[in-house]
C-alpha cells in the first residue's frame, strides 16, 4: 500500500511503498543513497546493487534530482536518519523523469530564484515558511470562531477608495473605473449592525512604488471589526490576538522554526501586556536621541525601528496625527489633532504589522474629513448611510498575514511568505 512518510514510523518491519521526489541522490560503487521527499516528510532509501533484482540497479543510478519516483522497501528504525528510519530498497517506479534541476545546493542568487518560485517552493526553508504560514492562517480562522466573530467577505473589485488615492490598480469596469480593494475594511464595518463582531480575510492590493523587504503589491490581510468597542479594547483585542497567533506557531511549529534557525527567545516573551507609547511621546523621545523628527509626519521604517529597540516584546504606538492617517479614523476629542489609531510595530526591525482604529461615527465629521481628503463624495454614499441609520461606536484593524508570519519566522523579506509573490517587477510566475 501507499504510505506516507510521516507514518512510516508505525510500520518499521513492514513492506512499504512511499511516492515523492528525489531530494537528493549519492551513487557509490555498490550502494546507493536516495533521499525522498513525498511532502509529509523525507526518507532515505537504501540501495544495495547486490540484493537489487534484474536491472533496477541501472534505473537507480540513472535517476536524477527531482525525479518523481515510487520507492518500495522494508522500513528500518535507524536513529541516525532524518525522520528515524530508513528503506532498505527493493523496488523503484519512475513515474516522472527530470531534466537537469535549476535549482542544486549553492548559492543562487534571488531573481534567479524568483524566477524560479513554482520550483523554490520545494526547499526546505520555503517549505517550512509557508507551512508556518498555513498555520498561522488556521490559528487566525480559530482565533475568532472561537470568540464568535462571524467571516464577511468583501469585494475585491470596488468603486471606493478603501485607503488612499495613491496606491490604486486600476481597471475598467464595463466603461467605468473601478479599483482592487487596498482594504475590506468599510465592508465589514457595514456588517457590525447585523453581528457585531466580523472580520475579513483575504488579498488585498497596493500599487506601492516601495522596493522594501516589506512591501508587496498584493497581500493578505485580516481585518476584524468589532460594534461597540473603544480603541482601548481595539488594542486590547489586538494583543490577545498576536499572543494566541504566536503561541500557536510555537505550540505547532517547532520542526519549520528549526529549518528556519528562528531565535526562539523573543517569540516566547510574546505576553501581555504590550506596552503602549502615544505618538507624541515617541516622537519627544526621538528627537531626545537626537532623532530631529518633526511631529505630523508619518513615521517611517527608521523610526519604527528605533522605537521598538525600546521595549522587548511588540509596542504600540496610538493616537497618530491626522493628516498622517486615513479619512475613516474616529477625531481625537482630547487633541483633535490626533486621531484615535493604533499601530503595533513588531521586535527586531520587522515594523508595523498590524494598523488600527476606532472609526470616526460622527456623519457630518465623516463627510468633512471626505471632502477635505478630496475623495469623490458619491463613491461614499452607502459608507455615509451607516452614519444615517444608526450610527454606533465601532472599531478594527488589519493584520499583514505575510509581514506577521516574516516575523514570526524571522525571514529577512515578506515576499518568500507568499507562494508567489508580487512585486513591482514581478508579474511571474
Ligand atoms: O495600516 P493599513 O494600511 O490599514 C488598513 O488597511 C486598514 N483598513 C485596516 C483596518 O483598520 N481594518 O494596513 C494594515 C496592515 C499593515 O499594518 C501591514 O501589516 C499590512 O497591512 N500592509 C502590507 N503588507 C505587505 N505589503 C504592503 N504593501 C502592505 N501595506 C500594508
Ligand atoms: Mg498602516
Amino acid at each position: 500500500m501507499n504510505q506516507q512518510v510521516k507514518d512510516l514510523s508505525r510500520r518499521a518491519g513492514e513492506t512499504v511503498t512511499v511516492s515523492g521526489w528525489i531530494a537528493a541522490l549519492r551513487v557509490h560503487a555498490r550502494v546507493a543513497f536516495v533521499v525522498l521527499r513525498d511532502g509529509t516528510g523525507v526518507v532515505q532509501g537504501v540501495l544495495v546493487k547486490s540484493q537489487l533484482p534484474g536491472d533496477l540497479w541501472e534505473l537507480a543510478t540513472s535517476l536524477t534530482q527531482e525525479s518523481c519516483i515510487a520507492l518500495t522497501g522494508v522500513v528500518r528504525p535507524d536513529e541516525r536518519a532524518p525522520g528515524g528510519h530508513e528503506l532498505t530498497v527493493t523496488g523503484i517506479e519512475l513515474i516522472g523523469a527530470s531534466d537537469e534541476y535549476p535549482i542544486q545546493p549553492k548559492e543562487h542568487g534571488v531573481e534567479f530564484l524568483l524566477d524560479h518560485r513554482h520550483l523554490w517552493l520545494r526547499s526546505s526553508m520555503q517549505r517550512a515558511g509557508l507551512r508556518v504560514r498555513a498555520e498561522v492562517e488556521q490559528a487566525i480562522h480559530d482565533f475568532f470562531y472561537e470568540r464568535d466573530f462571524v467571516r464577511i467577505d468583501t469585494p475585491i473589485l470596488t468603486g471606493a477608495i478603501g485607503e488612499s488615492a495613491g496606491t490604486l490598480f486600476e481597471t475598467d469596469y464595463f466603461g467605468d473605473p473601478a479599483f482592487l480593494a487596498q482594504t475590506g475594511q468599510l465592508y465589514v464595518e457595514c456588517a457590525c449592525p447585523a453581528f457585531r463582531k466580523v472580520y475579513c480575510f483575504g488579498p488585498t492590493f497596493r500599487a506601492e512604488k516601495s522596493k522594501t523587504r516589506r512591501h508587496l503589491t498584493e497581500f493578505w490581510m485580516i481585518e476584524p471589526e468589532v460594534a461597540f468597542a473603544d480603541s482601548n479594547d481595539n488594542m486590547e483585542l489586538q494583543e490577545d490576538f498576536i499572543c494566541s497567533i504566536v503561541a500557536r506557531a510555537l505550540d505547532r511549529c517547532g520542526p519549520e522554526l528549526e529549518v528556519l534557525k528562528r531565535d526562539l527567545t523573543t517569540l516566547e516573551r510574546v505576553q501581555p501586556p504590550f506596552p503602549r507609547i502615544s505618538y507624541s511621546e515617541a516622537v519627544d523621545r526621538l528627537n531626545a536621541e537626537g532623532r530631529d523628527f518633526e511631529w505630523g509626519r508619518d513615521l517611517g521604517a527608521v523610526e519604527e525601528t528605533t522605537i521598538s529597540s525600546w521595549f522587548d516584546r511588540p509596542v504600540f504606538v496610538y493616537n497618530y496625527p491626522k493628516g498622517a492617517k486615513a479619512f475613516y479614523m474616529k477625531e481625537n476629542p482630547d487633541d483633535p489633532r490626533t486621531v484615535l489609531c493604533n499601530d503595533l510595530l513588531a521586535p527586531e526591525g520587522y515594523g508595523e504589522i498590524v494598523g488600527g482604529s476606532q472609526r470616526e461615527d460622527d456623519f457630518d465629521r465623516l463627510l468633512a474629513r471626505i471632502r477635505e481628503e478630496e475623495l469623490p463624495e458619491d463613491a461614499y454614499d452607502w459608507y455615509l448611510d451607516l452614519r444615517r441609520y444608526g450610527t454606533f461606536p465601532h472599531s478594527g484593524f488589519g493584520l499583514g498575514l505575510e509581514r506577521t508570519v516574516g516575523w514570526i519566522t524571522g525571514r529577512p523579506h515578506i515576499r518568500e511568505l507568499v507562494p508567489f509573490p508580487r512585486l513591482i517587477n514581478r508579474l511571474k510566475p
